[in-house]
C-alpha cells in the first residue's frame, strides 16, 4: 500500500499533529506508539538551530531513528536560518513534509524548489509578527501554511489569541482559490484553545504539551482535542513547564 501523504488529506479534515518536542526523549518509541494507538497520522518534528530561534532541539539522526518505527507522516518544522542546506538530509532521513520559515535567510522560491525536487510536500511558516500578505504570492506553490501562535523556539508557551484574524484571512483566501492548502497552527494549543483555532479556520493542529503532558495520557489527550475542536472549554490545564 502506498504511504499516505498530506495531499491525500482534505483541508476540511481535522488533523492532530503531536509535537515530539514535548515527548519524553528517553522513551521516544513508547511515546510514538501511544500516538499511533490514538490514531495519529501526522507527527510534528521541531528542528531548531540556536540561531533562527534561541534554542536547539533535534536533528537528522533523530528523524532517521524514529523513521524505522512508524509510517506516520513526518511533518518537519525547520526553525533554522538556512533551510536550503538541510532539506536533502531531512528528506533522506525520512521527512514526508518540510515547513520552513518565510523569515529565514534563504531565497523563498529556491527553498520551495529544493523541497519539491525531493518529492515531499511544502509548508511555509509565519512568525506572529509577520504580515500574512507576504505569503499570498506563494499559495499556488505550497501545500500548507503554518501560522505560529507563539514566538517559535520553545514548547509550553501561552497561546496568542490575537493570531486568529491572520488564520481567518488566510482561510478566506484559500477558499476563494479553491485549493486544498492546509492551515496548520502551532504553539500553546490545548483542549481549551483548540476550538478557537478551528473556528478561525485552522485544520492541522500541532500540540506538544497538551498531548505528551496531559493529565490522563496521550490517547485521552488526542481524543479530548478532537472532541473539543468544536467547543471552547478548558478541561485539563497543566501548562506549567517549559522546554
Ligand atoms: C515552538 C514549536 C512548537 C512547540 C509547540 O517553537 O514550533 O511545535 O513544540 O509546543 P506546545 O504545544 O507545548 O506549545
Ligand atoms: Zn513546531
Amino acid at each position: 500500500m502506498l504511504k499516505k501523504k498530506l495531499t491525500d488529506i482534505s483541508n476540511k479534515d481535522l488533523v492532530i499533529a503531536p509535537s515530539l518536542l514535548a515527548a519524553d526523549f528517553a522513551n521516544l518509541k513508547s511515546e510514538i506508539e501511544q500516538t499511533k494507538r490514538a490514531g495519529v497520522e501526522v507527527l510534528h518534528i521541531d528542528v531548531m538551530d540556536g540561531h533562527f530561534v534561541p534554542n536547539i532541539s533535534m536533528g537528522v539522526p533523530v528523524v532517521q531513528s524514529i523513521r524505522s518505527i512508524t509510517d506516520q507522516i513526518f511533518d518537519v518544522h525547520l526553525m533554522i536560518s538556512h533551510p536550503l542546506d538541510y532539506v536533502s538530509s531531512f528528506v533522506k532521513a525520512g521527512a514526508d513534509h518540510i515547513t520552513f520559515h518565510i523569515e529565514s535567510d534563504d531565497n523563498v522560491e529556491q527553498v520551495i524548489k529544493e523541497i519539491k525536487k525531493h518529492s515531499v510536500t511544502v509548508g511555509m511558516s509565519l512568525k506572529p509578527g509577520t504580515d500574512p500578505e507576504l505569503i499570498l504570492p506563494y499559495l499556488g506553490q505550497i501545500d500548507m501554511i503554518l501560522v505560529m501562535t507563539v514566538e517559535p523556539g520553545f514548547g509550553g508557551q501561552s497561546f496568542m489569541a490575537n493570531m486568529m484574524p491572520k488564520i481567518s484571512f488566510l482561510r478566506e483566501k484559500i477558499s476563494k482559490i479553491g485549493s486544498n492548502l492546509h492551515i496548520e497552527v502551532d504553539g500553546g494549543i490545548d483542549q481549551g484553545t483548540v476550538g478557537t483555532v478551528v473556528k478561525a479556520g485552522a485544520n492541522v493542529i500541532v500540540a506538544g504539551t497538551s498531548v505528551f503532558k496531559y493529565c490522563d495520557g496521550v490517547e485521552k489527550a488526542v481524543l479530548a482535542l478532537k472532541s473539543n475542536a468544536n467547543y471552547d472549554s478548558d478541561i485539563c490545564s497543566n501548562r506549567s513547564y517549559s522546554l
